[in-house]
């Protein structure tokens, strides 16, 4: 039997490149990331002509997260889910900065809930009931209607088959009132030569793991699931040239990671946020 089909029998329903990404390929353990978070970060007020370290890496990291956090609206006393948690660095960053009641980290990969529980023992055994890692997958929840007052996901939505899925259980898992804010990078507009073009720009386009769709995409699919104050900013000025310079440590000038800035700048590619709210 090949390994493929070892790992295929090991985490049935995952996608072959997600399994893959973020099981023995481990990315969020990788240079680039670090910190305990696996993004490209929000780079506003880091100097990008300075000499960029882990610290300069982990604080873009950290604020991608309280972008999304704050967009979220006030979490104090509220019910948090993180979908696509990854190392649960942000669930920690949320439970200890915005004094929810509960952080929820779910992740499709267990390899990842493994390394979260491991990375944030020490929180889980000092807020025991505060903070809990769950496997499930963005398009099938795992989780009773109305669970949860606040939905957020941060870089993770590039990566889910199915955004009508997804809004759909978001509605779902929400109290009346509720909000949900995604943060991830989308085909820059609806022209159908986007997604080609990046898989020509781009090899996790190429090999699956990113799926090409325009951000209207995710907009649309939160408005049809009955959400509404649905509201899409674009952050790429914040995420892309700095994502690029610190790239730029590894990956020389033509190399296909930073396409990611090209992308950016030939409007094939942009980073945003969503945001609605589950009516009463
Ligand atoms: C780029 S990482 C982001 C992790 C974390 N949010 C952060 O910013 O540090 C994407 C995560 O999404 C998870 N993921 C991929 N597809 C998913 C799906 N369909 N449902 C839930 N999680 C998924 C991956 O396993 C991975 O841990």
């Amino acid at each position: 039997m090949s390994e493929d089909v070892d790992a295929e029998q090991e985490h049935p329903g995952i996608r072959p490149a997600v399994r893959e990404t973020y099981g023995p390929s481990d990315l969020g353990h990788q240079p680039m990331f670090g910190g305990g978070f696996i993004n490209f970060g929000y780079w506003r007020g880091i100097d990008l002509a300075g000499p960029l370290g882990e610290d300069e890496r982990t604080r873009s990291q950290q604020a991608l997260y309280r972008y999304v956090l704050d967009a979220a609206g006030p979490l104090r006393r509220r019910d948090v889910l993180d979908v696509g948690c990854g190392l649960g660095t942000g669930c920690a960053l949320a439970l200890t900065e915005y004094g929810p009641n509960t952080v929820t980290g779910m992740d499709v990969h267990p390899d990842q809930l493994a390394r979260a529980r491991e990375e944030q023992a020490v929180l889980l055994g000092e807020r025991p009931g505060r903070l809990r890692f769950a496997e499930g997958a963005a398009e099938g929840m795992p989780w009773q209607e109305g669970a949860f007052d606040v939905v957020v996901s941060v870089e993770a939505a590039q990566h889910f088959p199915d955004l009508d899925g997804f809004a759909a259980e978001t509605a779902r898992v929400l109290r009346p009132g509720g909000t949900v804010a995604v943060t991830s990078f989308f085909a820059a507009d609806e022209a159908p030569g986007r997604p080609g073009q990046l898989a020509g720009l781009l090899d996790t386009y190429a090999s699956g793991l990113d799926i090409a769709r325009p951000v209207t995409a995710l907009a649309g699919a939160l408005t049809a699931a009955g959400l509404t104050e649905v509201r899409t900013v674009s952050i790429g000025p914040e995420v892309w040239p700095g994502w690029d310079a610190w790239l730029s440590r590894w990956w020389a000038p033509g190399t296909w990671p930073r396409n990611f800035l090209r992308a950016y700048e030939e409007g094939v590619l942009d980073y945003f946020v969503v945001t609605a709210t589950r009516p009463f």
